[in-house]
């Protein structure tokens, strides 16, 4: 069950804005991410598909048309080669079902995440993960110099996953979230370019290769349960 990491087209937004109302009790109208895709030089938005089949995914690598700019294809083919597919021909409906998304700004020389989520029955199994590194990427890309969120205090399962690539909290927004008050905390990385940084992005990289790499030889739906339910985890952003 492999998937695949895309540029998030207009014709995706009904798909996220399905899975960020299960997933945020403050979800974005879709106007925003209509929006957010006008500026492609400061605003990167990306969205994982479920392939439910290898052999259907590596077809989707190799048929893919050259509708997509070349400037997107770089950056997608940087980031995680064998996972980063083409579009299908213009006019057709891509068959693989969205089931994350992520997005950053680039302001000056920060990449701020402004969001990221995984479908309930799809989390647990290193989406989050793929999406989160494919920020990253495009951070480099652009030649941020931190990347940098916030997080509800309460999202302990975000928190562990910004953790894992070295993000520190480095303040807290008082009251940030407007559901019910609660704060954020403001994660920062270490400088992108770091040696500390640099390597830690090369090992974990190469470990979720191998996991990804692994879930292609499989068929089928995801096995493990999702994470917590979506209301505990609900998020601004
Ligand atoms: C946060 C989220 C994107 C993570 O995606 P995911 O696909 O479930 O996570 P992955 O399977 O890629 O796991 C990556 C890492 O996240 C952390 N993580 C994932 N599930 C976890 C859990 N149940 N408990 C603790 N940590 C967990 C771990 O650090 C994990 O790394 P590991 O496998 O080495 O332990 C997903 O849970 C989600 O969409 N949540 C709702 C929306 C949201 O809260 N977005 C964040 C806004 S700031």
């Amino acid at each position: 069950m492999p998937y695949i990491i895309e540029p998030m087209d207009y014709d995706d937004i009904d798909a996220v804005a399905g899975i960020e109302r299960q997933c945020f009790s403050l979800p974005w109208p879709t106007s925003a991410y209509r929006r957010e895709l006008r500026t492609p030089n400061t605003n990167r938005y990306v969205v994982a598909r479920w392939v439910d089949d290898p052999i259907k995914a590596k077809l989707a690598q190799a048929n893919g048309s050259k509708s997509l700019r070349q400037s997107e294809r770089s950056w997608l083919t940087r980031l995680l080669p064998f996972l980063a597919s083409d579009k299908p021909g213009a006019g057709a409906a891509n068959p693989y079902p969205i089931v994350g998304y992520a997005g950053l700004w680039l302001m000056v020389d920060e990449a701020h995440v402004t969001t990221i989520a995984v479908m309930p029955s799809h989390q647990g199994q290193s989406v989050g993960e793929l999406l989160f590194l494919s920020m990253i990427d495009q951070a480099l890309e652009m030649k941020a110099i931190w990347l940098t969120l916030e997080v509800r205090v309460s999202n302990t399962v975000a928190q562990a996953l910004y953790r894992k690539y070295g993000l520190k909290e480095a303040g807290r927004r008082r009251r940030y979230y407007s559901d019910n008050g609660e704060d954020a905390f403001i994660m920062w990385s270490e400088p992108l370019q770091s040696d500390e940084f640099q390597r830690r992005l090369t090992r974990l990289r190469a470990e979720l290769e191998q996991r990804m790499a692994a879930k292609a030889q499989q068929k089928g739906a995801p096995a493990r349960a999702a994470n917590p339910a979506p209301s505990q985890l609900a998020e601004e952003h």
